[in-house]
């Protein structure tokens, strides 16, 4: 051990230390239903959440600060706790007139690729390091300047030394001797002496053995080795929070210098152990450097092509150019020859695709679950499976030869890793008997496993437009006749051949076209104007096909939808003149077939639409220029960096993975998705047409779609146009808890809306999330200004919301809903028997309509991918990390956050059993009845594995 170590630093300008406020106040007045502009600033009346509290914390769209102090009630977190816990969390200062005695205690997690995980060439120095005592270096900082010289006091230094080794993790110890009056410690610079990195989870100090108050410094970080980086780590404290005005003096130059460290300067390839976040386009989903084929254009940067940003890797561009943008990249010497140019635009592939080193899970152990599941998966098991059926268009012959992948299973040829398949994904991979031979087995799907026909009926259908994996779509009718916005001299007549007569035919005197249109009766899935320009392009791919399509449905009497037409549509081309037609349901034998392959191909564009837009791009693609602006602009000391840290973990490292395997050129999406190689294309026209901040809010989402009007009176202050909507019904008590948490975080740490806008780091991360991570979308007029605290819990709620409920209620169900194809085809390979039919075609639909229907299917070896690879996203890890479970570290130090946090997790519990209660409610016909599968996407927690439950605080799969 080393003791008096100090170090001096510079000066800077002392700022005063402005203490925590609790006296953010409303008045009862809020609790009306403000008039807010009806299209993006609704929020609705929040629910008192704790029993016995009198001080009910409004919901932000009617919160208005009262000046003064009459008629105040205080937000409810901190009227309950601040004045009897005392207002100051507890700190460690050091104001004897001696030196104190501070001991540090350091735990240091096991894993699987630091420092104490292998053995290696450098792991001996390590141990001998260990056994010196000087491994480990630790540096504590003051929180305030010296107030004679003004200067940044000096730091005291100590070695820590290794004091016990257990199962999951090491702990190394400092003692410090502190000189008088150093005051408060604010922070603690760490330099890893090994050779390798270790993960740190925390850091507490004690002064003079008296344990009773800790200093802790919540890590859950990797420390990289000094021999790749020299430059120390600073952790600062997690006792405290605080905003840019009110940090304390001697910790202001320490804030700005971590911040320059994690934005880099936008140069140089990413090293693995570096921390540095910055933004670039999409421009490496392409490979044109193995196959011209898979060059892809780059997304984000364009107007043909709009995109949020993903994480900058700065590998070097590609050397075949035509993977971008720009038209040239070879050119013809004199000598006859190519010369080829490296492409600026567009980037390298590698297999470890660089994220920021604290948003790697991949070597922490338990949450390494996910992450090598899907590596697992995507890497062999799926080549494996390639293998294993030769002929990739060949189709499944019959029924019975799908039921066989559940009672039988696939054989897969012998492979190195299939030993470890069987470990990580025991559900897929099951070994015969005899240990020689491996079988790819799939579950059954609860929805088959109760009803093994329900998917082929109409009902199910429509019931899973409400209640199925994806609830985004579905939209009231709203305007009649339907008409195309698209140019009509390119895609044909823009008249929809849907009509109120057609409508009125198939309502069968239920009530007249004008009274159902006026009640609210009829709802659409509209799949026209987005798809309509892919047609031709999709029909040219092989093995594939594709129209454009609308689908009617009408609100029975007992609040259930039935399907009642669908419009396909192919769109005029040089050689062919638009084709379209109704399919409706049908009492002859020819059209109930025709109706039931309109239907695949409705329920593909829906499987599309739900993979790219609902699932990929408005969760995983849309979150990660949040987290970008949020590490480079928001202080780790920062109250908004750490309220939302855990939701935004581990979603930069899967998004990472996703372009590796998911959404890459020939990647799994466009071998088995419909779209093919243009299916991020598709993703970027949604992006550019429909993707607006505002509307992520899912209260704003319903009002958009018509599935909810503003209410005062109604519970969360929404009526749903269809009252048994479980995504809506469960999603609005979940988006009313954690608004509710957020309003009580956010009112603890800002007391004015001037707070807000003095906020220099909160304002810095919202423009750049607007300008830089969404910059294709900078210019909108939508984009919410954070300019109060209502704007604020606004924009936090919306984006925690996306990160848990939304992905939740379209990631876990997955395999519930598509693991039986027939359910979810994930495309429909062939046109409809009647479009341009010849007579022999139609004779052959008519003499075995069931073999059409299997031909329009995927293919077997698309089928098995995507059971697979949904059966992967659709598990949770065994150490997933629920909504409103865990408090951070942070959060529990402050009595009023841990408090208010208390709340929310009684609130989710309680929501449990609400949802509980409704699956068991027997006049909820769209969640409860023969052989349905009860709707529990949104029921906040789960086991681990695949359970069609559980919503995690962030995307992390
Ligand atoms: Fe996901």
């Amino acid at each position: 051990m080393v003791q008096g170590d100090p170090a001096s630093r510079h000066m800077n300008p002392s700022i005063p230390f402005v203490r925590f406020r609790y006296d953010w106040l409303i008045h009862p007045t809020m609790l009306k239903q403000a008039a807010l502009q009806p299209s993006l600033a609704f929020f609705p009346r929040r629910p008192v959440l704790s029993a016995g509290s009198n001080s009910a914390v409004l919901p932000f769209g009617n919160r208005r600060r009262q000046n003064g102090n009459s008629n105040k009630v205080r937000c409810a977190a901190a009227a309950d706790e601040s004045s009897a816990a005392g207002m100051e969390p507890p700190t460690l200062l050091t104001a004897t007139k001696r030196p104190a005695t501070v001991k540090a205690v350091v735990t240091v997690l096991m894993t699987v690729g630091g420092v104490f995980a292998h053995v290696g060439i450098t792991r001996g120095l390590d141990d001998f390091g260990d056994l010196f005592g000087r491994s480990l270096r630790l540096e504590l900082v003051g929180a305030t300047l010296d107030p004679q010289t003004e200067s940044e006091k000096k730091t005291v230094s100590a070695f820590a030394h290794k004091t016990k080794t257990g199962v999951e993790s090491i702990t190394y110890e400092a003692t410090f001797s502190v000189p008088p009056n150093f005051g408060e410690i604010g922070a603690v610079a760490v330099r890893n002496e090994h050779h390798e990195e270790m993960f740190l989870k925390d850091i507490v100090l004690t002064i003079d053995g008296d344990d009773s108050a800790p200093l802790v410094f919540s890590c859950r970080s990797w420390l990289h080795s000094k021999f790749d980086d020299p430059q120390d780590r600073v952790f600062f404290t997690s006792n405290k929070s605080y905003l840019p005005s009110e940090t304390p003096s001697g910790l202001q130059r320490l804030r700005q210098r971590e911040l320059e460290i994690l934005r880099g300067d936008g140069t140089g390839q990413r090293k693995k152990f570096e921390r540095i976040y910055d933004y670039d386009v999409y421009n490496d989903l392409g490979n044109p450097d193995s196959d011209s084929a898979l060059a892809r254009p780059v997304l984000g940067g364009s107007v043909a092509h709009p995109y949020p940003r993903r994480c900058r890797t700065g590998r070097p561009p590609t050397h075949s150019g035509i993977s971008s943008n720009t038209l040239l990249h070879r050119t013809l010497l004199r000598d006859g020859s190519l010369r080829c140019f490296s492409d600026p635009k567009s980037e390298q592939r590698s297999g470890n695709v660089y994220v920021p080193r604290d948003e790697s899970f991949s070597a922490v152990k338990q949450v390494t679950f996910s992450a090598k599941t899907v590596r697992s998966v995507m890497h062999a098991l799926l080549p494996s499976l390639e293998t294993a059926m030769v002929d990739a268009r060949m189709g499944f012959p019959y029924f019975t030869a799908i039921d066989k992948l559940f009672d039988e299973g696939v054989a897969l040829p012998p492979h190195d890793s299939m030993h470890a398949f069987r470990t990580i994904v025991p559900r897929l991979v099951k070994a015969l008997a005899a240990g020689a031979q491996n079988l790819l087995q799939f579950e059954v799907p609860e929805m088959i496993d109760r009803d093994k026909f329900s998917w082929f009926r109409d009902e199910e259908f429509s019931r899973q437009t409400l209640a199925g994996l994806n609830p985004l779509s579905i939209q009231l009718v709203t305007e009649f006749p339907f008409v195309s916005k698209l140019d009509p001299s390119i895609y044909g007549s823009p008249e929809s051949l849907i009509t109120a007569e057609l409508i009125e035919r198939e309502i069968k005197g239920i009530m007249a076209f004008k009274e159902a249109l006026e009640q609210k009766k009829l709802f659409i899935l509209d799949y026209h104007d987005l798809l309509l320009p892919f047609v031709h392009k999709i029909r040219e791919l092989e093995d594939s096909t594709l129209y454009a399509s609308r689908t009617l449905f009408f609100l029975t009497p007992e609040g259930t939808l039935r399907p009642i037409a669908i419009e396909l549509t192919r769109p005029a081309s040089p050689k062919k003149p638009q084709w379209r037609q109704v399919f409706t349901p049908s009492w002859d034998a020819t059209g109930a077939w025709l109706w039931r392959l309109a239907k695949v191909h409705v329920v593909a564009h829906d499987a599309g639409y739900h993979q790219l837009v609902s699932h990929w791009l408005r969760t995983h693609c849309c979150m990660e220029p949040y987290i970008i602006a949020g590490n480079r602009q928001l202080s780790q000391m920062h109250p908004i960096y750490r309220l939302m840290h855990p939701y935004f973990r581990y979603t930069m490292e899967i998004n990472a993975l996703a372009r590796v395997y998911l959404v890459n050129a020939n990647g799994i999406i466009e071998q088995t998705f419909a779209p093919g190689k243009y299916s991020l294309e598709l993703c970027s026209a949604a992006y550019g047409q429909q993707w607006r901040f505002d509307m992520e809010a899912l209260p704003a989402d319903l009002i958009r779609r018509g599935m909810a009007v503003e209410d005062p009176e109604a519970e969360h202050g929404l009526r749903l146009t269809i009252e048994d909507y479980p995504y809506a019904q469960d999603g609005l008590l979940i988006w009313s808890a954690v608004e509710q948490w957020v309003a009580d975080y956010v009112g603890h740490y800002y007391s004015s809306p001037a707070d807000i806008a003095a906020d220099s780091e909160l304002q810095s991360w919202w423009t750049e999330v607007r300008t830089k991570g969404h910059a294709d979308k900078q210019n909108e007029p939508w984009w919410p200004s954070i300019d109060s605290q209502d704007d604020l819990v606004r924009v936090l709620t919306t984006i925690i919301w996306v990160a848990s409920g939304h992905h939740a209620a379209v990631n876990f169900g997955q395999y519930q809903f598509g693991g039986y194809f027939p359910n979810r085809p994930s495309t429909a390979r062939t046109n409809m028997p009647v479009e341009d039919a010849s007579d022999s075609d139609l004779a052959k639909f008519r003499a075995k309509p069931e073999a059409e229907l299997l031909r329009c299917f995927p293919s077997k070896i698309q089928a098995t991918l995507v059971m697979a690879i949904l059966d992967v996203l659709s598990s949770h890890a065994p150490d997933e990390e629920y909504l409103g479970k865990e408090a951070e570290a942070a959060w529990e130090k402050d009595p009023v956050i841990h408090a208010a946090f208390e709340r929310f997790n009684g609130r989710l519990r309680e929501i449990e059993g609400i949802i509980d209660g409704r699956n068991a409610d027997s006049t909820l016909m769209n969640r409860c009845g023969a052989g349905i599968v009860p709707y529990q996407l949104l029921k906040p927690y789960s086991e681990p594995g695949v359970t069609g439950m559980g919503v995690p605080n962030s995307i992390s799969i």
